[in-house]
């Protein structure tokens, strides 16, 4: 467990990620019925973008630094990440337990899993003494089985694992495998990393085959540079989302790549319909 979140925070993946789980979470919230969220994987909560590590990387500064001051302007599929960025001060930058926050009324819930036993002290401080909030230090993949499905009958998994180990992409398929089993109505959002094409390709063909319904596909990459073997792009493999999905992440994520370094492509497609 060597990967820290807080060197890549507010980076470009950080961005479409966010916008994407916050347009999901606000149509939750748009019915009155709870909603329960379960993220497996939850890192700190919020980070500083001055502290050490952030500033080491400066990674941010190709990410939200990019749009941050544009998004009063911005289309309205990115109102709700806005509206969630906007509860902090811009030093600090929302990891995906605030902006789940920012969006649980009462009654609704949050399960945040979070394996490092200090970053998840850290995120019980943070969250120390708020109602529907449950800091689960534990594997996040094993919460898959034990918390789905959520009594509310209705919310979203986000899984977002940190990619270290050479199976995580077969661990991400099999945690969705597990999660449709028990929660087959709920919202998944699996990211995933794009260095190579290997890992998105398979995920990608094993999801075109209709087996599974009701699947869309976000992606935003750069073109390879010679010799470079880094992150160069990134999707979300969205089943089960919320009516104009599609259409609204077209509109977010072409929004955001015209801001970020040039050259990025952006590809979002419905691999499995109705
Ligand atoms: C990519 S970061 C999460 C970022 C966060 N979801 C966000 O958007 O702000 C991955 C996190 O997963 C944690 N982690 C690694 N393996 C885990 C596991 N099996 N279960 C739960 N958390 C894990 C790491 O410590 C790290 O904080």
């Amino acid at each position: 467990m060597n990967y820290r979140h807080a060197f890549h925070a507010g980076n470009f993946a950080d961005v479409v990620k966010h916008a994407t789980y916050a347009w999901v979470l606000a149509r939750l919230a748009e019915k009155p019925k709870p909603f329960a969220v379960l993220d497996t994987h939850a890192g700190l909560g919020e980070y500083d973008l001055e502290a050490d590590q952030a500033t080491r990387t400066g990674e941010w500064r190709d990410g939200v630094a990019k749009l941050r001051n544009d998004l009063a302007a911005a289309p309205e599929s990115l109102a709700p990440y806005a509206a969630a960025l906007a509860d902090l001060p811009p030093r600090w930058y929302p990891g995906s337990p605030r902006i789940a926050r920012h969006f649980l009324r009462d009654g609704d819930r949050a399960m945040l899993c979070e394996l490092h036993q200090v970053d998840a002290a850290t995120l019980q401080r943070t969250f120390a003494g708020e109602s529907g909030i449950e800091i689960v230090a534990d594997d996040g993949y094993a919460a898959v089985k034990s918390k789905l499905p959520p009594r509310e009958r209705r919310g979203v998994v986000l899984i977002d694992p940190p990619f270290e180990s050479t199976d995580e992409f077969d661990k991400l398929a099999r945690a969705l495998r597990h999660g449709l089993k028990r929660f087959a109505t709920g919202v998944f959002l699996a990211w995933y990393p794009i260095k190579d094409r290997e890992g998105p390709d398979a995920l990608i063909t094993a999801y075109s085959s209709g087996e599974v319904r009701r699947v869309t596909l976000a992606e935003i990459e750069w073109p390879p540079a010679p010799d470079a073997k880094g992150l160069r792009g990134c999707g979300i493999l969205a089943i089960n989302a919320p009516w104009r999905y599609e259409e609204a992440m077209r509109e977010a994520w072409e929004w955001c790549a015209a801001r970020f370094k040039p050259g990025a492509k952006v590809d979002i497609r419905v691999l499995a319909g109705e």
